[in-house]
């Protein structure tokens, strides 16, 4: 099954941009809390724009970024070595790897188990995996403009959730499940960070569900969307009156013993 998303689109780059403003910070604190050194060798999976890549490369020695669509890696910092590659047929490198990370990538790939495995052998003896992927506890509304809205609001995340995302093999559960996944592969010390935030119409949480509605427009007009549907939800994600809970993010570390 292939990726939902168009990495290399003009969507495909606003996408990646409202995920690095989301994510980063907590992102970024995950993977200082498993410690981050001037001689360790990194590999970033599913890369996205190199936001992750980038900020690595200037805290480690080196930093190998695979994605299965590069565009958005041509300016990514010195020190990152960048390999167009479909992780469905495994990892494009030999390790060992002292840390290996990737942000929403497993859950989008129905092979995510095989892949798990292979990317716990490429780490090195003390190395880290860390994992961050998103989850599908419901997203709460605090605020909306009409009361009309709320049902809306429930009926376009029922189709992305429950009738598109697994038509694509997304796993809504993974980001649950990396913790037992990892254990069962023989990583220590596994630890799971959660983070979560509001997002009101207009700010980045918003603006990303109005691009993910934007690039699955077909499929969500297959599953039930009408027009007036399609119309009023986009409203809604640009209208700062509409306030809901964005995604639980769930950051996974394991290490190998
Ligand atoms: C949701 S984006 C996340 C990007 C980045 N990790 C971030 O969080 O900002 C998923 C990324 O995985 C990449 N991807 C999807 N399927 C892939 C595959 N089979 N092999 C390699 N990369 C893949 C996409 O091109 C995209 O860059």
């Amino acid at each position: 099954m292939d990726y939902l998303f168009d990495t290399g689109s003009e969507l495909g780059t606003h996408h990646l941009d409202h995920l690095g403003k989301l994510l980063n910070r907590p992102t970024a604190w995950a993977l200082e809390r498993v410690g981050l050194r001037p001689d360790l060798r990194c590999l970033e999976l599913g890369a996205g724009n190199g936001s992750i890549a980038n900020w690595l490369a200037a805290r480690t020695r080196e930093v190998v970024a695979v994605d299965i669509d590069t565009s958005q890696l041509n300016d990514v910092a010195p020190g990152v070595q960048v390999i167009r590659h479909d992780l469905r047929d495994g990892l494009p490198v030999e390790g060992p790897f002292d840390l290996i990370h990737a942000r929403l990538l497993l859950m989008h790939l129905p092979e995510r188990e095989q892949l798990l495995e292979r990317i716990v052998e490429a780490l090195a003896p003390g190395g880290w995996l860390v994992l961050g992927d998103i989850t599908d506890r419901p997203l709460e509304t605090l605020a909306v403009p009409e009361p009309g809205d709320q049902g809306l609001w429930d009926k376009m995340l029922h189709l992305s959730h429950n009738v598109v995302s697994p038509a694509r093999g997304i796993s809504w559960t993974f980001a649950r499940e990396t913790a037992g996944l990892m254990t069962a592969a023989g990583l220590v010390d596994v630890d799971v960070m959660e983070y979560s935030q509001t997002t009101a119409g207009g700010t980045d949480g918003c603006l990303l569900h109005l691009n993910l509605n934007q690039q699955a427009e077909p499929l969500l007009r297959a599953a039930g969307a009408t027009d007036d549907e399609l119309t009023r939800y986009r409203e809604l994600m640009t209208n700062p009156a509409f306030r809901a809970w964005f995604y639980e993010f769930l950051v996974t570390s394991g290490r190998r013993p």
